[in-house]
């Protein structure tokens, strides 16, 4: 390798560094809104690497959120089992893109009647229809 070529590796490397340090995590929230039912909610979500293990909701309790980075040459995806006493749900949470993102929020709100999902703070657009186990 000469000269020029590694300071341009260099440079790329640099820049590549950079972009990394300013791309903040993605979030995947879940918030319970069964306002009929008042259920607990269970999440239970897992990735290729990672399982998250159960987690239990309480009617407008706090919300149950991880955060984390697009892995660029894997892809990222998140699926997770929700359940609502008799109901319950697989849903796939969370999938990486082509183009790789950055400070992304999601969040699930699971309703008496169906599950919903807000990106970045936009309206709820229903998603998942729950199942009876
Ligand atoms: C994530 O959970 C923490 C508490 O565990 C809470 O303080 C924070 O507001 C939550 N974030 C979102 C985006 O729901």
């Amino acid at each position: 390798m000469n000269l020029a070529f590694s300071f341009l590796f260099f440079i790329i490397l640099s820049c590549f560094g950079s972009n990394e340090a300013k791309c903040h995590k993605n979030t995947v929230a879940f918030r319970n809104s069964l306002s009929q039912s008042h259920s607990v909610l269970k999440v239970h979500c897992w990735s290729k690497d990672d399982d998250l293990g159960d987690h239990f909701l309480n009617f407008e309790g706090p919300t149950y959120n991880f955060s984390f980075h697009d892995s660029v040459f894997t892809g990222t995806s998140f699926t997770c089992n929700l359940y609502k006493g008799a109901y319950q749900r697989t849903i796939v949470a969370y999938l990486g893109a082509a183009i790789y993102r950055c400070g992304a929020l999601y969040t699930w709100v699971a309703r008496d009647d169906a599950i919903y999902l807000s990106k970045n703070g936009k309206p709820e657009t229903l998603e998942y229809q729950w199942i009876k186990s």
